[in-house]
């Protein structure tokens, strides 16, 4: 499969399943040092808010980077993925003590879960790849339903506007060549499916979610990579203290490939829980 087949395949699902077999997605997120910093950074925010006992599904979960870690560490997990590939890597490292129900599904439809059944809800990959409102609509809607009150959904987009800068480090003809409209600066959405900061807030707005962070969740790592990669283990634990530092500034947040939003399913259950939480008025 290369891209010139995959670009012909008409149905959507199919066309996502095929990236897989093109994307290596199981190392995505674990090869390197500056791979690994959106890893860290999304577990942060989510570790922020999980509780002794809660129960976590994972939407579009991949090779289960996210699954197997918070597994591993005692949740019991859900997790639906629709890539054959990503599928097979995943159930590959699944141990029998893992406590993980992996299906194969689509997150437009969750119907195998009931209301309110989750305390933490990720959404770290469908949104990456649905390009029409209506789905992205009822992907964050059926994410919303098997959430609890109160609970907490994680939702991650491809940030349009640093995707330039990253691929400028790949090719030096990227400004001149690339896939994107040169008069609006909007990535073509394919494969994969590309907001700015604030075309994804106006896909998560009205859906009832009252959004607790806003984040940069990888920044400039896989454009400075092979810098980060040759760091010592004393000056990357640093470049992470940075990169914390600055994963939330406003001014920032559309300067990084990943964008990861907190969510908070019908708000906060208490004025408590608002000021632990942090959430904005
Ligand atoms: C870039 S990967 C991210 C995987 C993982 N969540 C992570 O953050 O590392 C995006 C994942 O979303 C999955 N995906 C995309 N659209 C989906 C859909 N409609 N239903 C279920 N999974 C989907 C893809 O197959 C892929 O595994």
């Amino acid at each position: 499969m290369d891209f010139e087949q995959l670009a012909k395949i008409e149905n959507e699902s199919e066309r996502v399943n095929r990236t897989y077999d093109i994307f290596n997605e199981d190392a995505r997120l674990n090869h390197s040092k500056a791979a690994r910093v959106e890893f860290l950074t999304t577990a942060y925010y989510i570790e922020k808010y999980l509780k002794e006992g809660d129960k976590i599904l994972d939407i579009g979960a991949g090779a289960g980077e996210y699954s197997l870690y918070f597994a591993r560490k005692g949740y019991e997990v859900w997790a639906l993925e629709l890539a054959d590939a990503n599928i097979a890597a995943f159930k590959k490292k699944i141990a029998p003590e893992d406590r993980i129900d992996l299906v194969q599904g689509n997150a437009l439809d969750l119907s195998r879960y009931a209301d309110s059944s989750f305390d933490v809800v990720l959404l770290l990959g469908p949104l990456y790849h649905l390009k029409k409102d209506e789905d992205k609509h009822r992907c964050i809607s059926e994410a919303k339903r098997v959430c609890k009150d109160g609970g907490k959904i994680f939702f991650a987009f491809i940030s349009n506007d640093f995707v330039f800068l990253t691929e400028f480090g790949y090719d030096i003809h990227y400004f001149g060549n690339g896939d994107y409209d040169h008069e609006t600066f909007k990535l073509h959405d394919f494969p994969f499916v590309f907001h700015t900061v604030d075309a994804a807030r106006k896909v998560l707005a009205g859906g009832g979610i009252n959004i607790l962070h806003e984040v940069a969740s990888d920044g400039a790592s896989e454009l400075l990579a092979a810098r980060i990669n040759e760091m010592s283990d004393a000056d990357y634990g640093q470049y992470l203290r940075y990169h914390f530092y600055i994963c939330e500034k406003p001014e920032l947040l559309g300067m990084t490939n990943h964008l990861l939003f907190v969510g908070e399913k019908n708000g906060c259950r208490s004025d408590m829980d608002r000021m632990e939480a942090g959430c904005q008025p």
